[in-house]
């Protein structure tokens, strides 16, 4: 396995390029399995996760062609193979994703249970109502959802009881081929599910309510989509956690290819801490606080502050001069990086989905693991301001979501070497 050496930093210089947003381009991957045309994508970031969604079209039978290591055409005409294998998915449970596609154009299809991760039990009960709500019939044997609609897919009414990103995303999917109407209530409104209605809508699925909790979508009755081409709309969360390197150095940092209207609740968290925030096109800069004060955070669905920046914002209240408070209210299990954090010096108490961040934590360099993608980025974070070298073991975890990360934080003035364990 590999680890990350980085060196405590007390200046950058520069700026960051942001890449394609991982969580956008998953959904919009699978979704080309509704079209009718070779789909070229754009703007795709090179991350682990990209790939294991990649392999698992190619798997299934679709013809991919790699034009550079951002940008793809995939054709799944020829795709027959309905069975998404457990050694596929369980590298990357966004692999739920091909479920709703599958079911609404083939009728059939099995996909394994996509099981947990360190952040919690990560159920997907939520998208097998909603899909046996339209017709499907799903059995669960031996960890696969074996899921049939042999006369296809219907509309219908469907009323999420949580927000599910990606059970929204499913449904959306699954109901472009359905025959009639369906109705989304209580659906998620990220950005990136901003983007897949969008791209639908252009291939000539008619979806009203873009961007609101309450998407109509009427079906085409397995008619597929003809495609545009596409670019991926860049990554919020990898926007959040390089300003989040700005603002624990105390250093001006400037981010590019980014869109500030995807991060708003971050960009009210910054300045409530004492940081300036400066918009001009598609860049933003974070520049240093007089003194960094501390925030209060609860973890919301969009637009509210996302749990994927929670781990970041613990990591940057470590050095505020004033108490946080976190409350992690989406995962029951997403303060893994808690205890790393605390080996290196901070002080953070946990009382159920609550953390108590003590301000002023005199950071210390040591050999820390990472356990899923955000706390990765937390533990980068506080290793820029450890005096000396940080290791950062299984960044595999990291390589999930970030993309060229060492280059990106060299490019910057960071000291961050890969090496192997
Ligand atoms: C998506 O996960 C993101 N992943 C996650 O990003 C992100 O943290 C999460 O949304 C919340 O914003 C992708 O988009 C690929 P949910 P998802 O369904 O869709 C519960 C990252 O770092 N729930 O919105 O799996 C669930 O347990 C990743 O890039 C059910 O109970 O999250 C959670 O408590 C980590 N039953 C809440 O809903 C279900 O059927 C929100 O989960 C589905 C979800």
């Amino acid at each position: 396995m590999e680890y990350l050496k980085i060196k405590g930093t007390t200046d950058l210089q520069g700026s960051v390029e942001i890449s394609g947003a991982k969580n956008a381009a998953l959904p919009l991957l699978a979704s080309s399995i509704l079209a009718s045309n070779t789909v070229k994508i754009g703007n795709l970031p090179d991350v682990a996760d990209i790939n294991t969604m990649v392999k698992l079209l190619k798997n299934l039978g679709s013809e991919v062609e790699v034009l550079d290591c951002n940008t793809i055409k995939i054709n799944t005409q020829k795709l027959q193979e309905t069975k998404a294998i457990y050694d596929i998915v369980k590298t990357m449970r966004a692999s739920i994703l091909v479920l709703g596609p599958l079911l609404a154009r083939f009728g059939h299809c099995e996909v394994s249970l996509p099981g947990g991760c360190a952040i919690g039990q990560r159920p997907v009960d939520l998208h097998l109502k909603a899909l046996e709500q339209m017709g499907a019939k799903i059995v669960i044997k031996k960890g696969y959802i074996i899921a049939q609609a042999k006369d296809g897919l219907k509309g219908a009414t469907i009323v999420f009881d949580k927000v599910s990103v990606t059970g929204t995303e499913n449904i959306i999917m699954a109901a472009a081929l359905a025959k009639g109407t369906t109705t989304i209530i209580n659906a998620a409104k990220e950005p990136e599910i901003v983007q897949l209605c969008e791209v639908l809508a252009k291939a000539g699925l008619q979806i009203e309510g873009i961007g609101s909790a309450k998407l109509e979508i009427i079906g085409r009755a397995r008619s597929l989509l003809n495609f545009c081409d596409f670019d991926i709309i860049p990554d919020r969360i990898e926007a959040g956690t390089y300003l989040c390197v700005g603002a624990i150095t105390n250093k001006k940092l400037k981010i590019t290819k980014a869109n500030a209207s995807h991060l708003r609740a971050v960009l009210a968290k910054f300045e409530e801490m004492g940081y300036k925030i400066l918009e001009d096109e598609d860049c933003i800069s974070i520049l240093p606080a007089k003194k960094i004060k501390g925030v209060h955070i609860v973890t919301q669905e969009y637009p509210g502050f996302p749990t994927d920046m929670q781990a970041q914002f613990m990591a940057l209240a470590t050095q505020a001069s004033t108490p946080s408070i976190i409350d992690e209210r989406l995962f029951e299990n997403r303060f893994m990086h808690v205890s790393e954090l605390n080996r290196m010096g901070a002080d953070i108490s946990l009382n159920g989905s609550v953390a108590s961040i003590a301000p002023g934590a005199k950071l210390n360099p040591a050999d820390v693991m990472a356990t899923d993608l955000r706390a990765s980025s937390a533990l980068i974070l506080a290793a820029l301001v450890a005096k000396g070298d940080t290791n950062i073991h299984r960044i595999y975890h990291l390589d999930r979501g970030y993309e060229k990360i060492e280059q990106k934080l060299s490019q910057i003035g960071v000291s961050a070497k890969r090496f192997n364990e």
